[in-house]
């Protein structure tokens, strides 16, 4: 038996969970955590929200309330989110608790009295007429580099990040007022004294993922520089040192602490010792990665400095997309997890954001494959697979695990996949490979669907009753191997499947490998898993655009969802070039992939407003071989008369989406402020290359 220590990254109190949350960290860590508890390991499993820094400062202000009530409300929202879809957190804290102040003081005294933590002046904005510095996201003004719009530590434009000096025409956020430059002492951590112990760290961990390494050797050959450690302002934690007044500690220099505090508090709840799980078990960071650099060299840097042993695993999910763009709240491109509830059950999602793609690779969410591999694989190969065998033995066995005698080579194949397959699935998960250990457990139920047509028990059963017997016989077998094995990746429905098999739903891993009795009852069957119509999906789509259409319009700025992912702790001195860099990779796309879309010239040759929207046209588009039907978002700027006849560059083989309920089968390609492009030499027909 292993002790096991499992956190989750701590989601900033500024908005609810969306789906990247889910894919990212919480799925893949519960999927860890619940098989690992089922495999007999103990396991403890923490996350909090994160509730300090600038954008909850800022949201209060604006909104006339204390921080504490803005963090309270989306704590609340989180929890309930993670709770919708059973992420078997033993302790969901947050980092406003006055346990997490303590630790994080402690810690941070701890560094300070061993000369890791040192005072230096440096130069800061600060705001004449509301008395106050202006860190991060509390000044505005135009950047350097883009000249765009942006906020103090981030350009959203150009996606740099930004020293809130280096702004062009700053103004605060507050008052509107020009700051003024002042110097400002803060405290400053030593990251660069652990250059040597952290490329060792890195370089010998076995269990490091090769994202994980691969972003943490290239940013230590880059060279560290020392972490600024704290802030100019009132929310958050003070700093625990005599003259450092009206300071407090930046928000990543205590977030990590929260998955220590959240297990202390889990401790005084229970009074088992957390410590046993991290000194002497197997620790795991699940993360996001976007948030590799701070775990990989900060946060255990910061171990290291407090004598404390390090992370085993660093396990970064990657990005997920939503119908092919990046998601974005500002503009409500987003699902969250709360509407997602509302419709559909939340195991439909877990499945689908662990069988869509490993999670070293980023992926997309979309809604056509969410119905197409529901319907494909969860109801037609395991839920079809688990109510013909429960039906039929229903009806011809009068619902008992029938006799099973002299095995066919067929029966004997299937019954060695059946025995093999939880000791494949658990090597899987135990080394992290989610996908696949579903995908076996699938490849599984289509091969005992195989066997099932192959056996034909509905014949067998007047013409050779012990071939039927032992069909069903290990049918349900298997389903019981199912119903143990599904567990960590759709509880809800495992359980469910527990119940009409009539066995207790709180197994061990290795209860799976146990067969059923023959006689054993089972229950009747209910079906499991419900096909996902079509207009249901289509649905889920119109809803989508529609918020897209009126954040663009402003109709509904849910600026309350505004997201806080895109700024990283990029106020250290070195940071900066770390994040571009790491943008840069981020967002290339190789020419193959650019290849894929198909653009041509085509005429418009029809133009209406759609009624019930203030921006969205209805056009019909010529483009040599046939006319297609766009709808395009051009309606502010141009009247449909304006665009009759205009010849623009059109991509053709997008999927087709309905907008407002009319089909779009293209995209005119504009400018952000949906200017068209006229290539008035151009034939139509003609392709871009
Ligand atoms: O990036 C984020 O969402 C941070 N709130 C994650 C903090 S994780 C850790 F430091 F606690
Ligand atoms: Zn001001």
């Amino acid at each position: 038996m292993t002790k096991i220590f499992i956190s989750c990254a701590l989601p900033y109190a500024n908005g609810p969970c969306h789906l990247g949350h889910l894919r990212s960290t919480y799925i893949p860590a519960d999927i860890y955590a619940r098989y690992n508890r089922m495999a007999g390991n103990e396991v403890l499993m923490v996350c909090a929200t994160d509730e300090h820094g600038t954008p909850i400062a800022v949201r209060a202000d604006q909104e006339g309330k204390e921080p504490i009530e803005i963090a309270k409300r989306y704590h609340d929202m989180i929890a309930r989110d993670i709770e919708s879809c059973d992420i078997s957190l033993d302790n969901f804290a947050r980092t406003s608790d006055e346990l997490h102040y303590k630790i994080s003081q402690d810690f941070f005294l701890y560094l300070y009295n061993k000369g890791l933590i040192y005072e230096e002046a440096i130069q800061q904005l600060y705001c004449e007429n509301c008395g106050k510095f202006l860190p991060d996201r509390y000044v505005e003004g135009i950047c350097p580099v883009c000249g765009s719009e942006a906020r103090g530590d981030h350009c959203e434009s150009c996606g740099r990040a930004l020293e809130p000096t280096e702004l062009l025409e700053p103004h605060c956020l507050t008052c509107g007022h020009t700051p003024v430059i002042r110097d400002s002492t803060q405290y400053f951590f030593k990251l660069s004294h652990f250059q040597d112990q952290l490329e060792e760290y890195i370089s010998t961990n076995e269990y490091l993922p090769p994202n994980v390494r691969n972003y943490a050797e290239n940013w230590l050959k880059e060279g560290l520089e020392d972490w600024i450690m704290t802030r100019d302002m009132k929310w958050g934690i003070p700093v625990p040192l005599e003259g450092a007044e009206g300071k407090v500690i930046y928000v990543w220099g205590e977030a990590f602490i929260g998955y220590i505090s959240s297990a202390a508090a889990w401790s005084r709840r229970t009074g088992i010792p957390w410590e046993d799980y991290w000194n002497d078990g197997h620790i795991v960071h699940f993360i996001g990665k976007d948030i590799i650099y701070h775990h990989s060299l900060f946060w255990p840097a910061m171990l290291l400095g407090h004598d404390c042993k390090l992370p085993d695993d660093i396990f970064a999910g990657e990005f997920l997309s939503l119908e092919g763009r990046k998601m974005s709240t500002s503009k409500n491109w987003v699902v969250w997890v709360e509407d997602f509830v509302k419709d559909f059950d939340s195991d439909l999602l877990r499945y689908y954001l662990t069988i869509n793609a490993p999670l070293n690779k980023d992926t997309d969410f979309s809604w056509d494959d969410f119905g197409r591999r529901i319907n494909d694989e969860l109801a037609d190969v395991i839920g079809n697979f688990l109510h013909r065998t429960f039906t039929f033995t229903k009806k011809f066995f009068d619902g008992k695990v029938p006799e099973y005698k002299d095995p066919s080579e067929e029966d004997l194949e299937f019954e060695k996949a059946i025995k093999e397959l939880p000791d494949t699935v658990g090597e899987l998960i135990s080394t992290m490979k989610f996908r696949e250990g579903l995908v076996e457990i699938v490849k599984t139920a289509k091969k005992g669907n195989k066997y099932f047509n192959d056996q034909e028990p509905w014949k067998a059963v007047k013409e050779d009753m012990q071939k039927a017997s032992n069909c069903l016989y290990l049918s349900n077998q298997l389903c019981k191997a199912l119903a143990i094995l599904l567990k960590p990746y759709i509880p809800n429905k495992a359980d469910a499947i527990c119940d009409i098999i009539n066995i207790p739903k709180d197994n061990a891993w290795d209860d799976s490998k146990e067969f059923l009795e023959v006689g054993h009852e089972i229950n009747k069957a209910k079906p499991l898993f419900k096909k996902i119509e079509d207009k249901v999906i289509q649905a889920q789509k119109e809803k989508l655009y529609a918020n897209l259409e009126e954040s663009e319009t402003g109709k509904d700025n849910k600026s309350d969802k505004k997201d806080n992912k895109d700024k990283k702790g990029k106020t250290d001195k070195n940071n900066k070039s770390k994040k571009d860099n790491e943008g840069e990779k981020m967002d290339l796309i190789s020419i193959d992939e650019f290849a894929k879309v198909e653009i041509k010239i085509g005429k418009i040759v029809e133009c209406e407003k759609i009624e019930k929207s203030n921006k969205l046209l209805k056009t019909q588009i010529d483009i040599g071989d046939k006319t297609i039907q766009v709808i395009a978002g051009l309606g502010k700027r141009y009247a449909p008369e304006d665009l009759l006849g205009k010849k623009v560059p059109v991509v053709t083989n997008l999927k087709p989406a309905k907008l407002m309920g009319e089909l779009s089968e293209g995209m005119i390609m504009a400018t952000e402020s949906a200017a068209i492009l006229t290539p008035d030499d151009c034939e139509i027909g003609e392709l871009l290359m």
